[in-house]
């Protein structure tokens, strides 16, 4: 008998909601780049976030911040160019959405519009209420974000977990109803307690994705550099590698270095 995932031509919003109703763990990845996204697309990920992350592993900024929606449009197109199975999921960059519900709206259409992508994804709760509520009027599915919400850095100060303490954490559980309530298709809990995680899961009937939320989520995601071990410096307690992509690059770079030099590349048969 197929999973729900495999029987699929493509993946909907409706996928993912028969997934969690079925108990199909959902899995997504992050990807910014045609090459990529075929991959991750080939390998039968159900999702793909093309992530503001992009402003940290493409761009080398220190936060995600800085990255704009030109950008982001740009890193959409070559992702869904690449894609044939796979559910497209867009952030919207920080500064689109925030305080201005209607430049929200023009953002994620832009996005939707120019890109091909088939949703799109937002940080925080109650207070971008209004920007999810005109997205969602206009068709456009939309994600939550919830927990450590790395657009919000500055106002929280360091990148350690969220709602440890019983307010922080009552205010993300009533959050997540929200954002269910509105219509949004599902939650990403960033750096959030294992149980936490457990609670929100098993109070909303949309799918909850985790990165360092725990095992209770109905999926998980992680960034694609950290997880093929591309980028070397981030290594919290919930990231699992599964290549050491930074070493073989190394590698394969110095063999090449060597084989010019020493004049053993090209060989005969390499050249014309
Ligand atoms: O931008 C991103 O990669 C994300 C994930 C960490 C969920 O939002």
């Amino acid at each position: 008998m197929s999973t729900v995932s495999q029987s699929a031509k493509r993946i909907t919003v409706h996928t993912l909601k028969k997934m969690k109703a079925q108990g199909e763990k959902i899995s997504m990845l992050t990807a910014y780049d045609y090459s990529m996204a075929k991959l991750v697309d080939e390998a039968g990920i159900e999702v793909i976030l093309v992530g503001d992350s992009a402003s940290n592993v493409m761009a080398g900024h220190e936060t995600t911040l800085p990255i704009t929606l030109d950008q982001m449009i740009y890193h959409a197109q070559s992702v869904v160019r690449a894609v044939k199975k796979s559910l497209v999921v867009v952030d919207l960059p920080f500064g689109t959405y925030q305080g201005n519900s209607r430049k929200g709206l023009e953002a994620a259409i832009r996005i939707m519009k120019e890109s091909g992508a088939h949703a799109v994804k937002l940080e925080g709760g109650e207070q971008v209420a209004e920007s999810i509520s005109r997205i969602l009027s206009a068709g456009i599915p939309v994600m939550g974000h919830l927990g450590l919400i790395p657009q919000s850095i500055y106002k929280f100060g360091t990148y350690t977990v969220r709602a440890k303490g019983d307010t922080e954490a009552n205010q993300l559980l009533a959050d997540a109803k929200l954002l269910e309530d509105l219509g949004c298709f599902g939650i990403v809990l960033e750096k959030i307690p294992n149980l936490l995680t457990k609670e929100v899961t098993e109070s909303v009937q949309i799918p909850v994705i985790g990165i360092g939320a725990g095992k209770h989520a109905d999926g998980q995601v992680l960034v694609i550099h950290d997880m093929l071990g591309i980028t070397q410096e981030f290594n919290p307690r919930f990231l699992r590698r599964y290549a050491s992509l930074s070493e073989t690059i190394t590698d394969a770079v110095k063999g090449y270095i060597n084989d010019v030099k020493s004049k053993d590349f090209p060989s005969e048969d390499e050249q014309y």
